[in-house]
């Protein structure tokens, strides 16, 4: 199709994309071996011989699997029968019939976006084909590790908002603002605390992050944040009746750990500053691209958060736990988020999620994966814009907070990328940068 960009692929030699595929993938699976070797005993307590049995074979499958990845070979159909399987096999049929008869769907010739997506799937269908330890999550370790690291950071973040909340009622709209934004950048900020960028290496977040806000204020290449504040200021409208409508906000959320927290603190300010009446976050169905959140990690932080021995912490956990009995947040995990396909088809091939998603006045998405999928996570020029990338994904006014960590970036000023390039060679990987960036669709 003219004017669509080629996808990023493992098959340019020296990209970011041939790295992954070459190297942080496969060390990735490694890690993912040896966490399920090292709980051999556990399986063995909880399942006896079963257990170790199952160990035995998810581990065949995996080696099996990366032994695949590292010779190129075909990507296969998955055969584990699950309610998903049938559209991963589907999407594989896609991809042969977009690359051609010539040549298999393989590692590194075919889209980074859809063989990475793969992998995670593929680690989840070796569990599952071995049903005592089908529920296993290969990346907890991770997840529960970077959280109690970043505890300081936690505990400044609660504390700082606990103090806001107390006084809100008295605060002016521009000091509300402020606040708001800071919170939106730290919330963009945590997104540099994710574990698959360093292929699970210690990545959490150390000092308070309030403190260096300023001092990233340059890192970021794209900044719409007053365009977030004024849909938010916009969606205050009263409704046909001359009763305000509630104004709903969607997180589509990306790592647990301390990213996690920065949203809940965001998503607790806005509801009680009365900028948003809902929030609606959106996780995965299963472990996925090493920390991002699943049922069981937002669950387990709300608990942690309230159950802290810290005054500020455990009551913004008693709160968010309050938010979710009441119905004021809650979280969905639609299988469209551990799929491959990239947001443009998500009308087509997931319309009940689209039409979810049309029910928000603003849609929130965090991290450097959604960004790709946004984008399609193809080699568009830099200067193109972010509603040409989107390629008709318009379900509400929508922004991507996402440091960079991937070969993909539209919406800058001309000149803007090569001077960056000059500087910084890895600027689109190196996770040094970010943006705010901001859509609305045409009618709104
Ligand atoms: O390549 C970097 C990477 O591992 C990508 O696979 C992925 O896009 C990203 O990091 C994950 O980052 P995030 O958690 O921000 O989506
Ligand atoms: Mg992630």
């Amino acid at each position: 199709v003219t004017g669509v960009a080629p996808s990023l692929s493992a098959g340019v030699v020296g990209s970011f994309a041939y790295f992954t595929v070459k190297d942080r993938l496969p060390t990735i699976l490694t890690k993912v071996i040896d966490t399920i070797h090292r709980n051999k005993n556990k399986f063995f307590e909880e399942y006896g011989e079963k257990g170790i049995e199952a160990e035995k074979q998810t581990i065949s499958l995996l080696s099996k699997l990366r032994n695949e990845l590292q010779t190129d070979k075909p990507v296969l159909a998955l055969t584990d029968g699950l309610q998903d399987t049938q559209s991963w096999n589907q999407y594989l049929q896609r991809q042969q019939i977009l690359q051609g008869d010539q040549e298999s769907v393989s590692w590194f010739k075919s889209p980074w976006l859809y063989v990475e997506c793969y992998m995670y799937r593929k680690i989840q269908e070796a569990l599952w084909l071995n049903p005592p330890i089908s529920d296993y999550d290969v990346f907890n370790e991770g997840k529960t590790q970077s959280f109690f690291e970043s505890q300081k950071a936690v505990m400044a973040l609660c504390t700082y908002v606990e103090g806001v909340k107390k006084c809100i009622k008295e605060l002016s709209r521009n000091q509300i603002f402020e606040h708001f934004i800071k919170l939106l950048l730290v919330s963009l900020w945590g997104n540099k605390c994710d574990l698959s960028i360093s292929a699970g290496q210690d990545n959490s977040q150390k000092t308070s992050p309030l403190d260096s806000l300023n001092s990233l204020q340059p890192f970021i290449l794209v900044d719409d944040s007053n365009m977030v504040w004024s849909t938010l200021l916009s969606a205050q409208r009263p409704g046909q009746s001359g009763k305000a409508t509630p104004v709903r906000v969607d997180m589509v959320l990306d790592n647990a750990g301390f990213e996690l927290v920065t949203d809940l603190v965001l998503a607790d300010f806005l509801v009680s500053s009365g900028l948003a009446n809902e929030i609606h976050f959106h996780g995965k169905s299963f472990p996925w691209f090493v920390s991002d959140v699943t049922a069981n990690d937002f669950q387990w932080t709300i608990r942690q958060t309230l159950a802290a021995n810290h005054m500020w912490m455990s009551k913004s956990g008693v709160k968010w736990q309050g938010y979710l009995k009441e119905g004021v947040w809650c979280y969905h995990d639609h299988p469209f988020w551990t799929q491959p396909h990239e947001f443009s088809d998500m009308a087509a091939d997931a319309p009940d999620l689209y039409a979810t998603l049309q029910g928000a006045d603003l849609v929130l998405f965090k991290g450097d994966l959604n960004y790709r999928k946004l984008t399609g996570d193809r080699d568009w020029d830099h200067t193109v814009g972010f509603d040409t990338a989107l390629r008709g994904f318009a379900p509400a006014p929508l922004c991507s907070l996402r440091t960079l960590k991937a070969n993909v970036q539209v919406g800058l000023q001309p000149g803007q990328a090569e001077k960056l390039a000059s500087q910084d060679p890895d600027w689109m990987t190196c996770g040094k940068y970010a943006v705010i960036q901001f859509y609305t669709p045409e009618s709104e």
